[in-house]
């Protein structure tokens, strides 16, 4: 079969290059793809309407199509393939809520009673900062909407706090998505990353994972879409593993249901592991980026069928997943700057010294084809990935990796995984 996959970054060329490990696919596309994606499979360009990508899907016998970016999600890309009667995997835009709108979520876990923090939503800056007033920092001031990774504002302290808000409100600093600001108490522990397939009803969970989003070692710096992740991550236990699947996933994916508004696709929790237990920061209607850098590899069995089953409601047939003993590491690359502005167009080298190491893949973030060479094209330009026995020698291979390729002012953290190894 012919799969079409959307997206151009590092988790998308993952998701190309383990759909391009089954039998059962013969050509993958990707619009619109990147330097390492158009290795495996044959880009094509991102048309503006999500029509005009059905049309083409229609007209090429396209019998899946895979979408790796929430943008899209939440654009309505699965409705408009599903009204051709064309398969297409992820949540529609009703569903995809869950993401792009922190309010929506926040009040399906609160019907739920889905333990996250303390939380209320404005509109109106004196409300907001009349809140905080009475709440006392540290709090975070969320923008509603979509932002790319960064509409979180931490503030520690009340002028920070009352910032934040008129960062989101008042200078619209992410436009419309901040229409409405979350804010909401702040929570205490170790982050985790928890990601299932579900088809509305059955939910499969993946491996934990962690991610690692601060810029700079030792979780300084700013926020990031995520510098690095490991899997798996030793702080979901298997108590905590069916915990967070009685208390979480499966009344999300029955409150979702319950609405009149199924969820299918893949639902990423973002977890704080507080004294308290578990609690939500987040829900994400797609897989993590780099967390799917590190859980797909360590998918034995076939993704295909997995994906079709989410969308025809017979994820619960699949009792037979296989998983990797073996532990992965990726290790992000950056442009110099990042997330702040930085250069593109930087010639890369030595990609395939690095994909030569033993268990080392490299998936391309932000790269293009630039005459003979690869060059730098996006803030997170590699993602450096290393499967072992291990998660120790899953890091060090890493590591060799990011030691093998050069490209100026290449930025990565050098303590990607130092949580699980201090365990
Ligand atoms: P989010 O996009 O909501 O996951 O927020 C991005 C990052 O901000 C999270 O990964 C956390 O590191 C941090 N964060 C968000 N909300 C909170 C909170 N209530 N308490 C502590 N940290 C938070
Ligand atoms: N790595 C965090 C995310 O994909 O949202």
């Amino acid at each position: 079969m012919k799969i079409l996959v959307v997206g151009q970054g590092g988790r998308e060329h993952t998701l190309v290059w383990k759909l391009a490990q089954s039998p059962l696919v013969e050509k993958i596309y990707c619009a619109p793809g990147n330097a390492g994606i158009a290795q495996i499979s044959e880009s094509i360009p991102m048309p503006d309407q999500f029509t005009d990508l059905a049309d083409w899907a229609e007209s090429q016998g396209i019998a899946l199509t895979v979408v790796g970016p929430e943008a899209p999600l939440a654009d309505g890309i699965v409705d408009v393939f599903r009204e051709r009667g064309l398969k297409a995997f992820g949540p529609d835009k009703q569903a995809a809520r869950l993401e792009a709108s922190k309010d929506f979520a926040k009040q399906l876990m609160l019907e739920n009673g889905i333990p996250t923090a303390e939380h209320q939503t404005f509109t109106d800056v004196e409300d907001a900062m009349a809140y905080i007033e009475d709440h006392n920092a540290p709090v975070f001031v969320k923008a509603d909407g979509l932002a790319a990774g960064k509409g979180v504002i931490p503030g520690r302290t009340f002028k920070e706090a009352l910032q934040a808000v008129k960062t989101i409100l008042v200078d619209k600093a992410f436009g419309e998505a901040g229409d409405s600001v979350v804010i909401e108490e702040e929570l205490i522990g170790e982050e985790a990353s928890f990601t299932v397939l579900t088809d509305g009803t059955y939910c499969l969970p993946f491996l934990s994972s962690q991610d690692h989003k601060m810029s700079h070692d030792a979780d300084t710096g700013k926020n990031t879409g995520g510098m690095g992740a490991y899997s798996p991550a030793p702080v979901i236990t298997p108590e905590l593993h069916d915990y967070v699947m009685e208390s979480v996933v499966y009344p999300t994916i029955k409150g979702m249901a319950d609405i009149g508004s199924p969820f299918k696709g893949v639902l990423y929790v973002g977890l704080m592991i507080t004294e308290a237990g578990p609690k939500v920061l987040e829900f994400n209607c797609r897989f993590g980026d780099p967390e799917a850098q590190v859980l797909l590899p360590r998918l034995k069995s076939d993704l295909v069928p997995l994906l079709f089953a989410c969308i025809d409601g017979t994820l619960e047939q699949h009792t037979d997943v296989q998983w990797s003993d073996e532990a992965a590491a990726c290790v992000v690359m950056a442009s110099g700057g990042y997330p702040a502005p930085y250069e593109t167009d930087i010639v890369i080298t030595g990609l395939e010294d690095a994909n030569a190491i033993e268990g080392v893949t490299v998936f391309h973030a932000g790269t293009k084809q630039k005459g003979e060479n690869i060059v730098t094209d996006g803030g997170r330009v590699l993602g450096v990935t290393a499967l072992a026995g291990g998660l120790h020698d899953a890091i060090q291979q890493a590591y060799k990796g990011v030691s093998a390729i050069h490209f100026e002012n290449a930025h990565a953290r050098h303590d990607i995984g130092h949580r699980a190894l201090g365990r």
